[in-house]
């Protein structure tokens, strides 16, 4: 009779052992780090490449890329500026430092770029919006 006893209290403090702390250590992990190359929600342009050829000939890809600011800014950004296509041209011509007080050298203008180009490339950027 009292190894009944024994054997039962043994269950009983088994079952209280089971059933009493279930805890679920895994469900609060940290997220993993986030991944520093993720890029950023601007998505880049891509330049057309009949666009691409106007701008290497005409010697602007010197100083500009369409995305990235380099010796002049980035296209992108010059679209944001709500310029006409004609203005455009017109700085291209005849630019006008004083726009961007943040670069130190400034553009020179290109008279020489025939207009129809000029306004290929300034009809392109204002599409950049
Ligand atoms: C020698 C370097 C250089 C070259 C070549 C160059 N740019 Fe620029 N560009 C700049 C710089 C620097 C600025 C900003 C400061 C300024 O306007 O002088 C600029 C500004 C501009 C702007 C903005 C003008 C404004 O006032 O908001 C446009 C548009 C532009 N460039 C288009 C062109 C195009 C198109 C070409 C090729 C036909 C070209 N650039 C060639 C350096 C250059």
């Amino acid at each position: 009779m009292k190894k009944v006893t024994i054997v039962l209290s043994f269950a009983a403090l088994f079952i209280a052992a089971c059933s009493g702390g279930s805890t679920n250590s895994n469900s609060t992990e940290t997220p993993t780090t986030l991944d520093a190359t993720t890029p950023d929600a601007t998505a880049e342009i891509e330049v057309p490449a009949d666009i691409n050829e106007l701008l290497s000939k005409n010697t602007c890809l010197t100083c500009h890329n369409a995305n990235e600011k380099v010796v002049g800014p980035a296209y992108v950004e010059v679209a944001k500026r709500n310029y006409t296509p004609e203005q455009i041209v017109e700085l291209i011509y005849k630019p006008k430092p004083s726009n961007w007080p943040d670069y130190q050298t400034p553009m020179i203008g290109l008279p020489n770029v025939p207009k129809e180009e000029a306004l290929k490339i300034a009809n392109w950027i204002v599409s950049l919006k």
